[in-house]
């Protein structure tokens, strides 16, 4: 159902799931002060209860309605990069539901700038309140970045009416989510870089004065941090580029089905897709390259490894993920 930022609102203010875009990925929002409307988030991904959901606020919103002890390097990062793709973790206020935070003692924050995003924001509670929303995909597939995307993946809850409505702001200009650093542990930790994406530590660094850390296995659970996740349904195997060509042509020769996603000039393969050589127009294609992908009948997606540099970092962290589970895959489709 296609439907008025107002109308969007009013169904969010009455416990209903939106999906609706950001700069990023879509996410699957619900109102982040009502446990049942939370609860439809779970179920409507097939995601596990004690993962915590970041929740998205209007620019200007009072943080300390939210969270505990702002520490200031949290109001320098929200001067610096809100609106923008950068979630704080910080200590959570009492009354937030253990649904949102997913029973830890912290609350992940986050403005984005997408200006649907922003007008939904100020419409709802009239920019008082909170949209709590993860990615807006079944758990460990990869995150949507068109509204077209959110409708394949949620076609049977707009049907039963679990989720009320799908916003369209276009293709998502990040394309891979949020930037998380936790400043819930500061004294004993520092700042952590939970999950890369567009904004970096560096310039995190720049802002606060310290690199965040690298997360250690103390670190909150974060399902975007989990081994796999991001992945397609077809097996992902990565291959560096001076070698890709050599393996391109042992798959096919073989008789696989092989879809290429790369960046270098590279033979044909069953289906290819290439993309830009420069982190940010890759990271803006990578998902919805992905699933196009997914949809061509290869048995495995080939990617070109990008380089590895700290600009790729998110978009390395993304295929990592998106391969883990199908590790092996090409030692065992060339036999070796
Ligand atoms: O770009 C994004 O962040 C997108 C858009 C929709 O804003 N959202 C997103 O949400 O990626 P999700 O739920 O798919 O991933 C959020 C990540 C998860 O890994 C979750 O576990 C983590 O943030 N997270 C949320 N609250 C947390 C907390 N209090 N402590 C640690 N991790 C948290
Ligand atoms: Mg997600």
């Amino acid at each position: 159902m296609s439907v008025s930022i107002t109308a969007a609102a009013a169904l969010l203010e009455a416990g209903a799931l939106v999906a609706f875009p950001t700069e990023t990925v879509y996410g699957l929002g619900a109102d982040a002060e009502n446990p049942q409307a939370v609860a439809r988030i779970y179920q409507a991904k097939g995601r596990p209860s004690d993962h915590p959901v970041i929740v998205h606020v209007a620019p200007g919103a009072d943080l300390a309605h939210w969270c505990d002890d702002l520490p200031p390097q949290a109001t320098q990062l929200v001067t610096a990069f809100w609106p923008g793709p950068l979630t704080l973790i910080v200590k959570r206020a009492a009354h937030i539901p253990d649904a949102v935070s997913g029973g830890q003692d912290t609350v992940g924050l986050r403005c984005p700038s997408h200006p649907v995003a922003i007008e939904l924001l100020a419409a709802f509670k009239g920019g008082k309140g909170g949209v709590a929303a993860p990615s807006a995909n079944k758990f460990g597939n990869v995150s949507p970045t068109t509204a077209q995307h959110v409708r394949d993946e949620f076609q049977a809850e707009l049907d039963s009416g679990l989720l009320g409505a799908v916003l369209d702001g276009g293709q998502s200009a990040v394309g891979i989510e949020s930037t998380i650093v936790d400043l819930s542990r500061l004294a004993t930790h520092g700042p952590v870089l939970l999950r890369p994406g567009h904004i970096s530590g560096e310039q995190i660094a720049a802002v606060i004065g310290q690199l965040p850390a690298l997360p250690d296995a103390a670190a909150p659970r974060a399902s975007g941090t989990l081994d796999s996740h991001y992945a397609p349904h077809t097996p992902v195997a990565m291959q560096h580029a001076d070698l890709l060509g050599e393996t391109l042509n042992q798959l096919l020769n073989a008789g696989r089905r092989v879809a290429l996603i790369h960046y270098s000039e590279m033979p044909p393969a069953s289906a290819s897709v290439r993309l830009a050589a420069d982190p940010a127009s890759y990271a803006h294609a990578l998902y919805a390259s992905l699933r196009t992908m997914d949809q061509v009948g290869a048995e495995l997606i080939l990617v070109e490894a990008p380089p590895t540099g700290a600009d790729w970092l998110g978009v390395n962290d993304r295929l990592r993920r998106a391969a883990f589970g199908s590790t092996g895959i090409l030692q065992q489709f060339l036999g070796l």
